[in-house]
C-alpha cells in the first residue's frame, strides 16, 4: 500500500520518465516545476543514510534486554549516504518511493522533506548534487538546479497566513470577514462590532441580500471601515457532529473564493463560530487552518494574504501553536 507521500511523488516519477524519453528542455522545466510544487506541498523523499554506530549499539540484540530504557551514548546523526554517480561525481541518493529504494542494493532510508534534502546537498562540499532513484529511472539533480528551485519557491509571491491579535474592524485590509447569523441583520460579537464600525449603510445593504445559509458567504461594501469590502459568512452553531467541521471549513473556502472573484488580495478572518456559536477553539482552529491551506493549494495561481484576527490572547496563542505544528509538518 503506497503511502500518501509516495502517491504525491508519482508526478515527479512521470516527469523524470518524460524527460529521459525526450531529453527536451520543456520536459526538464516541467520536472523542475514538479519538484518545486512537491517541495511546497511538503513532499518527502526517502534518503539513503549511513546508520551511525551509536544507533547500531543501541539496538544490538546482544546488549539490549526487554524493558531496557534505550539511551544513546552520543547523539544519533543520520548522515546521507554518498553515491558515486561516475568518476567525477559524488552525490546524495534519494528515492521517490520504497519501491524505487528496493530496486537496488539494500540501504537504510529515512523520509526527509524535499526542501531538507536539497538543503543537505547544498550544504555538503564534497557532493555535486542529488541522484533521484539511482537504481531505476535515475535523474541527477545538480546543485545549481536545486538552488534555482529553492529560489523560485521563495520568489513567487505565495499566499501567506498571518496571525494578529486585535480588533478586526481596525484593520487596513481589502476585506474583513464577518461571523454573521443567517439573517445577516446584525447581532453581538464581531457582527455587532463590524456593523457599529461600518455604519448604518452596511445594514441597509445586508437587508437586500436575503439572508445567508450556514457555510455560505456574501459580499458587501465596507462603508466607514478601512476595509473596502465585508464578506459575511455564517458559521455552524457547535453541535459536536462531524458536519460542524465541514460547514466551518466551507465558511473559509467560500469566503476565499468570493474574495478571489473580487480581486481581493488581503482578507482578515475572525475565529468564526468560536464565540456565541460555541465552537471550541482547539477544534475550530485546525479546521480553519486546513481549510485555508487546502484553498491555497488549489489556487496556487492567486496570491492572497490571509490574516487571522484574534480578539484575545488565548485565540492568538492557540493559532500560533497550531500553525507551528502545521509548518513542522
Ligand atoms: N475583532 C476580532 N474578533 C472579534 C471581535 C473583534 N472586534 N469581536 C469578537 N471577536 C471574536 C470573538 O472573540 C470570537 O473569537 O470573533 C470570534 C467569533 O465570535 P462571535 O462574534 O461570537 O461569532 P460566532 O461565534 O461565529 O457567533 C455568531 O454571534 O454575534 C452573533 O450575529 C452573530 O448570531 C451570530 C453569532
Amino acid at each position: 500500500m503506497k503511502q500518501e507521500f509516495e502517491l504525491g511523488n508519482k508526478a515527479i516519477e512521470e516527469a523524470i520518465a518524460g524527460f529521459r524519453a525526450t531529453k527536451d528542455k520543456d520536459r526538464l522545466l516541467m520536472l523542475m516545476v514538479m519538484l518545486q510544487r512537491r517541495m511546497e506541498e511538503g513532499g518527502q523523499f526517502l534518503v539513503a543514510v549511513e546508520v551511525p554506530q551509536a544507533a547500531i549499539d543501541m539496538i544490538d540484540p546482544e546488549t539490549v534486554k526487554a524493558g531496557d530504557v534505550l539511551q544513546a551514548k552520543e547523539d544519533i546523526r543520520f548522515v546521507p549516504r554518498t553515491l558515486q554517480l561516475n568518476a567525477a561525481k559524488e552525490t546524495f541518493a534519494a528515492f521517490t518511493s520504497r519501491e524505487e529504494a528496493m530496486k537496488g542494493e539494500p540501504s537504510s532510508v529515512i523520509s526527509v522533506s524535499i526542501r531538507q534534502f536539497f538543503e543537505s546537498v547544498l550544504a555538503e562540499e564534497k557532493v555535486a548534487g542529488g541522484t533521484l532513484n539511482p537504481w531505476g529511472e535515475l535523474f541527477f539533480v545538480p546543485k545549481d538546479m536545486m538552488q534555482a528551485i529553492l529560489n523560485a519557491s521563495t520568489a513567487t509571491p505565495r499566499s501567506r497566513i498571518f496571525i494578529e491579535q486585535g480588533d478586526i474592524t481596525k484593520l487596513d485590509v481589502d476585506c474583513i470577514v464577518n461571523a454573521a447569523n443567517r439573517s445577516l441583520l446584525g447581532g453581538g460579537g464581531v457582527d455587532g462590532a463590524i456593523h457599529r464600525a461600518a455604519g448604518p449603510e452596511l445594514l441597509a445593504e445586508c437587508r437586500t441580500l436575503g439572508g445567508c445559509e450556514t457555510g455560505q458567504a456574501k459580499l458587501t461594501k465596507g462603508y466607514r471601515l478601512k476595509a473596502k469590502y465585508v464578506i459575511h459568512t455564517v458559521g455552524p452553531i457547535y453541535s459536536g457532529k462531524p458536519r460542524d467541521a465541514e460547514l466551518l471549513a466551507e465558511c473559509y473556502r467560500n469566503s476565499l473564493t468570493l474574495a478571489r472573484e473580487h480581486e481581493i488580495h488581503s482578507i482578515a478572518f475572525p475565529a468564526i463560530s468560536t464565540g456565541v456559536y460555541g465552537y471550541p477553539l482547539e477544534e475550530a482552529i485546525p479546521v480553519a487552518l486546513k481549510a485555508v491551506m487546502d484553498w491555497f493549494r488549489e489556487n496556487q495561481d492567486y496570491m492572497i494574504a490571509v490574516l487571522l484576527s484574534c480578539f484575545d490572547e488565548r485565540t492568538y496563542t492557540l493559532y500560533q501553536n497550531f500553525l507551528e505544528d502545521t509548518r513542522r509538518g
